[in-house]
């Protein structure tokens, strides 16, 4: 004890590790007491609930801990004495019903036989100071009145409840015979995110948390009917304090007024995760039943709030959601309520620590253009698509723009020439191709990928065709082999549309080392984020030259090169000096920043965790949606290529009667994002240029009437993919 600290109040609190110990030192570090706590010597670390205080110097200051243990008579008798408490609060206990059948006589000797061994110690040393004992609503038992007060007589039903009672008439009879202030807290269930994690409500909250994180499939639970008054325990902990404030000790029931069954625990966390049918992850197991069982708890506390001013505060679903969220938040799992106000996006942002971190790095070092995390992010991108470069320019757009200006200008393609192009893609794709003076010309799309259809690419080639811009949608890789086929005997080039499409092998080959060159976006939204973004990538060491001289307002690229070269000979800086600003040709201002680029490396470290994710949902979803294959065409994909789920699309059947309109309604109504595939057989632009395509591209034409698609991204999590799976299987019904 310091100096400072001898007028100050003096608590001693057994149990201080507990649930019930932390918030009360919280409670009294706040009303600046000097508290002691006992602690019993684990080989593991026991303290965690106590961690925050060491983070406040000033609680820090008045927080002091001793080992001892309650069956120890001696090393109490000893801390009493040197603490010399103002207040003891007796919370220490072997405090779980349940296991109090397993060890009666532990049991006996940690909650009912300490209560004495404390007494006896305040009475032989002669210390002036007040008690508290913990006792219980667990007391009543098989229940001779609803609700419970404390006048109510107790009936123990097990060895803890045995135990308490004990412990409950010994604090009487101190009072009584040696006219000590003793009070008896008979607390009902209390609960918080610091309750004990076999106790059955955490038991509930830590379950959904793993259920909803993936890591666990099931819940095993006892007895379901049984009800209790469940309040929230930092409140519980300002009542103990009160009764300790008063004239006299006296014994004051503690509860809320409310009874509920394990059953309607499950209804509001299960429902507060989104998920509706509790039952498929509940299952009963016979071991957590017990011997004699405490039915119905429900408390009157009438006599603390008129005495001590004492009332509840936080409801049932309240307590419910601060438990469930926090558990939920210390496994990363963002919680979402089937009543959603929140959209179920087609894409997220996921911007971890790291990312903030490396951006921040960027800033402090103020080399804000290409410098070192576009180099970093530019080489590993390369050699993840086996190729031997690549360039990061500011969108996905770009990137194809690059690509299709370089190899025209290579290959010396003429204006009007023709590049062939799928059908369904984004606008982008086929854009770039007019805005280079050259002609698109559709194919149609499989339907199972939706992807360029190698069938339908020969009847388009004309003497003016010069390349295939293969497109590979959602994350799915087109059909390479027969296209290849195809470009060899024609002989076109092809370029690589692999905006939503990362990471992925096409027959054990990396997507975007098939082309000349292969274009990537790096969009919100997309498999890994920049913002907006994007690269383009090839092995063709003339295509790298062009590509990165075009996206830098044309400049000569091998001075773009040696810019960043410390140790230029004298003869070649002279020469970079003079001729680094020299423009050869035509280009743009493509260039992406550094803080970008930062960005995109902390989103490449995480790839196969995203994939990963991504990969788990889709097949969740796959597995969910299955029942209503008749009417819905869900993704499938042929054993020989990966998929990297950039979205999740789905085309209503031919067979189906279902509208499309209807159900994407349903969908949005429910808050549920849809997009539309985008077939560009329907663009009003290209409409105007080509006149009626639909009835030319029948598989785009029945995507465009059929097809949209949701999202399947890292962030959402199985709550999310209960209430999708949910809500399609409500408007099949
Ligand atoms: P808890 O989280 O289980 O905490 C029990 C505390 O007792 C822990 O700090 C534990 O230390 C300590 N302890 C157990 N055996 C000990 C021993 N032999 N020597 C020293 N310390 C020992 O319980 P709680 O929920 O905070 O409850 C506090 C008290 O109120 C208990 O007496 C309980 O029976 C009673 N109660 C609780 C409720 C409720 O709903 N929570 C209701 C009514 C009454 P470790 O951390 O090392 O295990
Ligand atoms: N622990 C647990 N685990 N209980 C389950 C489970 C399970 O898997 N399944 C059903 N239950 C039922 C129990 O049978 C009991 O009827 C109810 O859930 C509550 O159990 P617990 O959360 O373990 O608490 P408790 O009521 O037995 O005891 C708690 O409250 C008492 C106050 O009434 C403890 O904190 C005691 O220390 C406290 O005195």
């Amino acid at each position: 004890m310091s100096s400072e600290n001898k007028n100050k109040n003096r608590a001693f609190i057994t149990g201080v590790t507990g649930q019930d110990g932390s918030y009360l030192a919280d409670l009294l570090l706040a009303k600046d007491y000097e508290v002691h706590g006992l602690v019993r010597r684990s080989s593991s670390f026991n303290r965690e609930r106590l961690e925050h205080i060491y983070k406040d110097a000033q609680s820090t200051e008045n927080i002091f801990l001793h080992y001892g243990d309650l069956t120890d008579s001696s090393s109490l008798a000893r801390l009493i004495e040197k603490i010399n408490p103002d207040e003891i609060y007796h919370l220490g206990a072997q405090s779980h019903v349940r296991v109090s059948f397993d060890v009666p006589v532990y049991t006996a000797e940690a909650t009912a036989v300490s209560t004495i061994r404390l007494l006896e110690a305040i009475r032989e040393t002669r210390i002036k100071t007040k008690f508290y004992q913990a006792s219980s609503s667990e007391m009543f038992g098989r229940v001779r009145e609803v609700p419970q007060r404390e006048t109510t007589p107790f009936y123990p039903r097990s060895p803890y409840a045995a135990a308490k009672v004990y412990a409950y008439w010994a604090a009487v009879n101190y009072r009584e015979a040696y006219d000590m202030f003793v009070c008896n807290g008979i607390l009902f269930n209390h609960e918080s995110p610091r309750r004990g994690e076999s106790f059955v409500t955490r038991k509930i909250t830590i379950g959904i948390a793993d259920i909803l994180a993936g890591s666990k499939d099931k819940l095993y639970l006892g007895n379901l009917e049984a009800r209790r008054d469940w309040g929230y325990a930092p409140e519980y902990v300002e009542a103990m304090w009160l009764m300790m404030q008063q004239e006299r000790g006296d014994d004051y029931v503690i509860a809320t007024g409310e009874t509920h069954s394990i059953r309607e625990f499950l209804d509001v966390a299960f429902d507060l995760a989104g998920i509706k049918d509790w039952r498929q992850y509940v299952e009963i197991d016979p071991r957590y039943y017990r011997p004699t069982e405490v039915d119905i708890l429900l408390g009157d506390a009438s006599k603390a709030r008129e005495k001590l001013g004492w009332q509840p505060r936080t409801s049932f679903p309240e307590l419910v959601k601060i438990m469930l969220e926090a558990d939920c938040k210390s496994l990363g799992v963002q919680l979402v309520s089937t009543e959603r106000r929140e959209q179920i996006g087609v894409g997220c942002a996921d911007i971890d620590e790291k990312a903030k971190l490396y951006v921040n790095d960027v800033l402090n070092n103020e080399r804000l253009s290409h410098g070192p995390y576009s180099l970093r992010l530019e080489n590993e991108f390369a050699k993840l698509h086996a190729c031997s470069s690549a360039l990061l320019v500011n969108s996905g757009t770009s990137a194809l723009q690059l690509a299709v200006a370089a190899l025209k200008q290579v290959y010396n393609w003429q204006d009007n020439e023709e590049i062939l192009c799928p059908a369904v893609t984004f606008v982008a794709s086929a854009n770039v191709i007019l805005m280079n003076n050259l002609k698109p010309v559709f194919v149609d799309v499989s339907e199972q990928s939706y992807n360029i259809d190698p069938a339908q690419i020969e009847r388009h080639i004309t003497e003016k065709t010069k390349a295939i811009m293969v497109v590979h949608l959602f994350g799915q890789p087109a059909d390479m082999d027969p296209i290849i086929e195809i470009a060899k005997k024609y002989n076109l080039k092809i370029i690589e549309d692999s905006c939503e499409t990362m990471f992925v092998k096409y027959k054990g080959r990396p997507v975007g080392s098939f082309g000349e060159i292969s274009c990537f976006s790096t969009y919100m939204a997309h498999l890994i984020t920049t913002g907006v973004g994007g690269l383009v990538c090839t092995s063709n060491s003339v295509h790298a030259e062009t590509l990165k001289s075009l996206a830098n307002h044309g400049r000569d690229s091998i001075y773009l090169q040696i810019d960043d070269d410390k140790n230029l000979s004298a003869e070649r800086l002279e020469q970079t000096v003079a001729r680094r600003f020299k423009f050869i040709q035509l280009g743009h201002s493509f260039r992406l920043t550094e803080m970008e680029a930062a960005l995109g490396v902390a989103q490449l470290e995480r790839k196969d965790e995203i994939l990963e994710k991504r990969r788990e949902n889709a097949q969740y979803l796959i597995e969910g949606l299955g029942p209503l294959q008749a009417e819905l065409q869900l993704p499938s994909w042929p054993a020989y290529c990966e998929h990297a789920f950039m979205m999740f699309p789905l085309v209503i059947k031919k067979e189906s009667t279902v509208q499309k309109k209807d159900l994407v309604m349903h969908l949005e109504k429910h808050n549920i994002e849809t997009r539309e595939m985008l077939p560009l057989t329907n663009q009003p632009f290209y409409e105007k240029m080509y006149g009626d395509l639909e009835s030319r591209y029948p598989v785009a034409r029945w995507i465009n009437n059929n097809g949209f698609y949701i999202g399947c991204h890292q962030k959402l999590f199985r709550g999310d993919l209960d209430y999708i799976i949910k809500c399609f299987h409500n408007f099949f019904l």
